[in-house]
């Protein structure tokens, strides 16, 4: 039986930075942001979207009356969540119409949790073959207005669909995994930003990479040149390059530059958004086959999903039949193309603006004018969304 993704689909808000705009306020060079860090603009979270709304908004872009029938399971991958103990996914289940007949849930491991929801969907569809499995990555990546990792943040939420037969992209069943506890980035209970120690993060996602790359050769007797591209978590895009150039000698020359290429279709998107968290890496793959001129069906791509803590996992996908045709990338390219540009000055308002307090009524900057799923506010210690 082949199972795999059958359709994905990204959201992300509408307001984005310029991150030379964002170097100049910070007295920074530029080409520190736009090379150094590989980024050219953030996505600005206004208060009316959280992870639900985004990873609801993600999600109707490619759910349709069958496969609300036909799904199942919810499983919704966050690190950033809006409750401690209610699983985003039940606000999804309602706020997409799917079945009160199914399973909703909620995974946490960092950025690494979208991952494990897509190996337990695929497990899951094993098992029950009928079933389709919606799996949602969704998160706001924040790190504090002029702190280091400013330059890091964004936001933004993957939906994929898992089924048997899928149209995009067949798992290949031959994951390497590993978990290892570090103090390289985490998010205390009593925090909205995370502590971090960033040059150690970017130290343990190119040795856990190196590592399982290592182990993945000896488990399956591939080679680099099995693989027509790479996506990698990309919390900042040169860390997909950090970790490529670790192995990038082991290709031969042709596929050298073609890996490099493919490299960079797969940075594109990313460099638009910032980090996802969870996301990121399946952001990353969605660039790949949306901006690769190359990828033909049957090819192989390799996955590298991280997060922090640590968790690591090395897999890889085959490229459907007609996959080219079931790839969202002109509705990716204009939904970043049509974001507006915000000011510094607005940027820091609007990240102070997120609404944290449950206690008494209050109210989003949501406006009834938008098609999206928003969040309105809080109303008797509840969260509103419409
Ligand atoms: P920093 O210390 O401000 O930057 O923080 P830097 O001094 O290391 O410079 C960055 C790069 O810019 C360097 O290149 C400089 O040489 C270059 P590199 O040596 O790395 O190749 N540079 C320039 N290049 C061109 N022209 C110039 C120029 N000036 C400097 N003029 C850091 C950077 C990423 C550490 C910081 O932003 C940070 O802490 N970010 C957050 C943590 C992070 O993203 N870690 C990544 C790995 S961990 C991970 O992926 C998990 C995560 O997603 C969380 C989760 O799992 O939940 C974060």
């Amino acid at each position: 039986m082949i199972i795999g993704i059958d359709k994905m689909a990204s959201y992300t808000p509408e307001f984005a930075l310029d991150l030379t705009t964002l170097a100049l306020a910070r007295g920074d060079e530029p080409e520190k942001y736009t090379i150094g860090i590989g980024q050219n603009k953030q996505a600005v979270i206004p208060n009316f979207e959280d992870v639900v709304t985004m990873g609801v908004n993600a999600a109707r872009k490619i759910l349709t009356v069958a496969d609300r029938e036909q799904i199942d399971m919810v499983i919704f991958a966050t690190e950033s969540g809006i409750d401690n103990s209610k699983s985003a996914a039940i606000y999804a289940q309602r706020l997409l119409g799917l079945s009160s007949f199914s399973r909703t849930i909620e995974l946490k491991q960092a950025c690494y949790a979208g991952t494990y929801g897509l190996m337990q969907a695929n497990d899951y569809v094993k098992a029950h073959p009928d079933k389709r499995v919606l799996v949602i990555a969704s998160d706001i990546a924040r790190y504090g207005i002029a702190t280091p990792g400013e330059v890091t943040q964004g936001g933004g939420a993957i939906a994929m669909i898992v089924s048997q037969d899928p149209k995009l992209l067949a798992f290949n069943d031959d994951s390497v995994y590993m978990s290892q506890d570090v103090a390289d980035f985490w998010r205390p209970l009593d925090r909205t930003e995370a502590i971090v120690d960033g040059h150690l993060s970017t130290d343990i996602y190119k040795e856990m990479f190196l590592t399982l790359w290592q182990r993945y050769k000896q488990n399956t007797n591939k080679t680099l040149n099995d693989f027509a591209g790479f996506a990698f978590h990309l919390p900042y895009t040169k860390m997909g390059k950090k970790a490529l150039d670790q192995i990038i000698d082991e290709a031969h020359d042709g596929q050298r530059q073609r890996l490099l290429a493919n490299l960079e279709a797969s940075q594109l998107f990313s460099r638009e958004v910032g980090n996802l968290y969870t996301g990121s890496v399946y952001l990353s793959l969605l660039s790949l086959i949306s901006n690769s001129s190359d990828l033909l069906p049957g090819e192989q791509l390799a996955i590298f999903s991280y997060g922090s803590g640590a968790e690591a996992e090395l897999y890889s996908v085959t490229l459907q039949k007609d996959f080219h045709q079931y790839v969202p990338a002109d509705e990716t390219k204009a939904m970043l193309a049509q974001r507006h540009e915000v000011t510094v000055a607005e940027y820091e308002t609007m990240f102070n603006a997120q609404l944290h307090h449950s206690y008494g009524e209050s109210q989003t900057a949501a406006n009834s004018a938008r098609k999206t799923v928003q969040f309105w506010g809080w109303r008797d210690g509840q969260r509103i969304y419409q």
